[in-house]
């Protein structure tokens, strides 16, 4: 008997109210809540990741002190979980030099090509230079701020670059605008970021999806793991008809947004969350919490 392709979501939550708080999510009342969601049994085969991203925050000594606090946690089990540490770019090559062999290294950003008379820009081979296996790309703190306003054609080259010439491994993020959930286009939104990628790389081996719904970034409005697991979904979805169904089988896709030790567990059960991009959380030794979340999440596919 063939394996069901995806979970399948429940009534849609897209453009329903915020739940307020990180944490308070998982108590919805009764009616609100909606049966467990068959697992797809491909997920089994999707190494948990949990990504911590610093953002532009701490300093070296702070640093040290965090990273003594991760180096004194047990190994982790390489076959179950994956950790990926997002320093500020200035501390990137010092961090590596301290922190666990088994928490990888990420940067933020990356320019969109090789380096040059480039001022201020990073060029992706020199994150492999030191140590570095990943970058972040399209953060929605780089796509909407201002001030920088990264288009997803933009995005969509870096990562090209940083995949093909780098060889670094790319969390590509997507995510709605808060007035994008309410006006209903949150899929819409998260398919014209991943097809700009979609049309602009061949192999997705190396890369994984970070949903981000920008209300819930840094806010403490956490998405419901309904909210996230309908997203995606249809994430996943979108990746069977366009790439392919090997692609959409194998591809994390991580959540991200007010993350904390207290709610990752009910996010982790819901079978097309791969995993997690943490911010505020992940600069405190209790972000090693929610990289444990791995084990409910491998308890709920069982
Ligand atoms: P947050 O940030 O966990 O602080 O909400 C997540 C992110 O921006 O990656």
């Amino acid at each position: 008997m063939t394996a069901p392709a995806f979970v399948t979501s429940g009534s849609t939550a897209l453009t329903s109210g915020l739940t307020h708080a990180a944490g308070t999510s998982v108590h919805r009342p009764r009616s609100a809540r909606r049966p467990p969601c068959p697992r797809f049994t491909m997920s089994a085969s999707r190494k948990f990741l949990v990504g911590g991203n610093w953002k532009c925050n701490l300093t070296k000594a702070a640093i040290s002190d965090l990273v003594s606090a991760f180096n004194a946690a047990s190994p982790l089990d390489p076959t179950a979980v994956e950790v990926v540490i997002a320093p500020p770019a200035i501390y990137l090559d010092s961090t590596r030099q301290i922190l666990r062999d088994d928490f990888a290294i990420s940067a933020q950003n990356v320019w969109v090509s090789a380096g040059g008379a480039y001022t201020g820009e990073l060029d992706a081979t020199m994150i492999s230079d030191v140590g570095g296996d990943w970058t972040i790309l399209g953060h929605s703190e780089r796509r909407h701020h201002p001030v920088l306003k990264e288009s997803d054609a933009t995005i969509a080259e870096k990562a090209k670059y940083a995949l093909e010439t780098a060889g670094l491994n790319v969390m590509y993020c997507i995510g709605e605008l808060l007035e994008e959930r309410q006006s209903g286009n949150t899929v819409a939104v998260c398919e014209r970021q991943l097809a700009a990628l979609a049309a602009t790389v061949s192999d997705w081996s190396k890369i994984v999806i970070a949903y981000e719904p920008v209300w819930a970034i840094g806010t403490g409005e956490v998405a419901t793991p309904e909210q996230a697991e309908e997203v995606h979904f249809a994430v996943r979805k979108w990746l069977e008809k366009n790439v392919g169904k090997g692609v959409a089988e194998a591809t994390r896709i991580l959540y991200g947004g007010s993350v904390s030790p207290a709610n990752c567990e009910e996010l982790a059960k819901k079978g097309n969350i791969d995993g997690f991009l943490v911010g505020g959380a992940s600069m405190q030794p209790s972000f090693l919490e929610i990289v444990d979340s791995y084990k409910t999440a491998m308890a709920a596919t069982v």
